[in-house]
């Protein structure tokens, strides 16, 4: 009877977690209040990208000149793909750096973009996925710095 139970209990919660997600904050209905801005961004690009991507995201801060492997022109980043903005892929990047363990003179700590709360975010999958709301924010604030042709 016992395991039976666990598995009743389970599927429970994983119900409850699905409906979660469909009833959940989503991006479209969600409460716009609760959704970091483009501009709250700003602050934590300035804070932890601009010293290699520079500060308007040309790729050409202070520690680029210095690196092997040049850091990329975040303006044309949708340029490059189709026109279209890869919110997943940039997403992911960022998330690859903040877990990265790099330090060094001056490095910033970027774990901290994954600190706080989260909020659900729709990287392209239509599926609102709980993200870091640190990292929607700079996500969305590159999203504003595009080069169109
Ligand atoms: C220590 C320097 C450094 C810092 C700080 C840094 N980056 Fe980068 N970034 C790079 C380099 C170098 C590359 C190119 C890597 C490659 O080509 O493999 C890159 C690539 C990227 C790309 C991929 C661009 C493309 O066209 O594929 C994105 C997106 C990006 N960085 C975003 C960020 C964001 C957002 C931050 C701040 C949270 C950040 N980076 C902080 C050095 C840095």
């Amino acid at each position: 009877m016992r395991p039976l139970r666990t598995a009743v209990m389970v599927a429970g919660c994983l119900a409850a977690l699905a409906a979660c997600d469909e009833t959940g904050r989503g991006a479209a209905g969600g409460d716009p209040a609760a959704m970091p801005a483009a501009s709250d961004g700003a602050g934590l690009y300035a804070e932890y990208c601009a010293a290699c991507h520079g500060a308007g995201g040309r790729g050409d801060g202070p520690l680029a000149r210095a690196m092997s492997k040049p850091p990329k022109d975040l303006t044309l980043l949708a340029l490059r793909h189709g026109d279209t903005f890869p919110t997943a892929r940039v997403l992911n990047m960022v998330d690859g750096y903040a877990r990265s363990d790099l330090d060094g003179p001056g490095m910033p700590e970027f774990g901290e973009l994954l600190a706080g709360d989260l909020v659900p975010y729709d990287s392209g999958d239509g599926i609102a996925t709980p993200t870091p709301r640190r990292m929607v924010a700079i996500v969305e604030y590159l999203r504003t710095i595009q080069q169109t042709r």
